[in-house]
């Protein structure tokens, strides 16, 4: 039990008569002290003295705890009643954003009710807890001690070495399969058992025409202006395409022209371009959100996700942000027709970082 104590204000003292709160236990122990100005004076709520008022905000709690489990009943409903399909995205809106509304009225209405409970209801004058001595009395020090040796006699633990260090090597092994079995986390792999596999090559080939997205129109060299930005997918990329929002996902590129001038191309990347044309990776290199906003003037583009930026005008390098690669870069050429093609896959894997990427 520890000892509350409510100070009482004193008519009589000097600090009463200054401030208006009562001294509790002001000591003045040398110059440069100051008082305790104590609490102030408590005064009471209409539910204090108010029956009715007590009455109605306890049934105004209760209002906003059943809302709560109302908006909790009303998000599982939402889960059931709105099942995403893996092939068609538009299912996953309507379900999110009725699961995010009956999860956010049941937290808000748990965090409004139990605010309201507090503020009106329950009981709200302060006090003071004096704070007992941290340090235990020497006796009781001396038995814990006690305790130990004799626990460490009675277990052999301290003489008994060798069973010592196996435990210890047992105890420091034990967690690491459940470490391993993190590497689950990624996506498995159809090909061989390196999860990695799915993130190193995608529906770029040798050949592939860039076409817009999302109507698959191929694009010419020459149709692009200087300063466009276009966003590209593979040639034949459709929804008929195998998980095709996968492969989507991995192949998604942006196409920026500017004048040959402004480029700044490492020399073994010097024919990745097409006469100022560039071709990088949507996706950003820190978690993964689409890169889409450019900066026509300085290059730069922008991830919203978290404002990575990058400056396509040389090599796509991070200049702002967590990111902490540059974003892939897609060789590009044009074929016999004019029209803009790759020169093959990109040369490592695009998105964010993982731990098999280097290997
Ligand atoms: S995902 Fe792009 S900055 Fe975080």
């Amino acid at each position: 039990m520890s000892d509350i104590v409510t100070p009482k204000a004193e008519p009589s003292d000097p600090i009463n008569a200054a401030t208006g709160y009562s001294s509790g236990t002001a000591v003045l122990d040398s110059e440069n002290s100051f008082a305790d100005p104590g609490l102030p004076p408590h005064s009471p709520r209409k539910t204090d003295t108010d029956p009715h008022a007590q009455a109605r905000a306890a049934r105004s709690v209760v209002a906003w705890f059943v809302l709560s489990g109302l908006g909790a009943i009303g998000a599982i409903a939402a889960y059931v009643s709105f099942p995403i399909d893996a092939t068609d995205i538009s299912t996953v809106r309507p379900g999110n954003l009725f699961i995010g509304l009956g999860m956010a009225v049941s937290l808000l209405g748990i965090g409004i009710g139990a605010v309201h409970w507090a503020r009106q209801l329950m009981f709200d004058e302060e006090g003071v807890d004096i704070r007992h001595p941290q340090r235990a009395p020497q006796e009781v020090r001396d038995a814990a001690v006690e305790v130990f040796a004799e626990a460490n006699k009675e277990s052999g633990f301290g003489r008994r070495t060798l069973i010592r260090r196996s435990l210890i090597g047992a105890a420091a092994l034990a967690p690491l399969p459940g470490i391993v079995m993190l590497r689950d986390l990624a996506p498995a792999s159809t090909e061989g058992s390196d999860p990695a596999e799915k993130f190193r090559h995608t529906m770029w080939t040798e050949g592939t025409r860039l076409t817009r997205d999302p109507d698959g129109t191929p694009i010419k060299a020459s149709d692009v202006q200087i300063g466009s930005a276009v966003h590209v997918i593979p040639e034949g990329l459709t929804e008929e395409t195998e998980n095709w929002l996968n492969e989507k996902a991995k192949a998604v590129v942006l196409l920026v022209r500017m004048e040959e001038s402004e480029l700044t191309e490492a020399e073994d990347r010097a024919s990745w371009s097409y006469h100022g044309i560039v071709a990088y990776s949507k996706i950003c290199t820190h978690v993964g959100c689409p890169v889409a906003l450019v900066e026509q003037h300085t290059h730069h583009l922008l991830c919203p996700c978290h404002q990575s930026t990058f400056d396509v005008s040389d090599g796509a390098k991070v200049i702002f942000g967590p990111a902490k690669r540059p974003l892939p870069q897609l060789p590009i050429t044009v074929d016999d027709e004019g029209y803009l093609v790759a020169q093959s896959d990109f040369h490592e894997p695009v998105g964010p970082s993982f731990p098999e990427r280097e290997l």
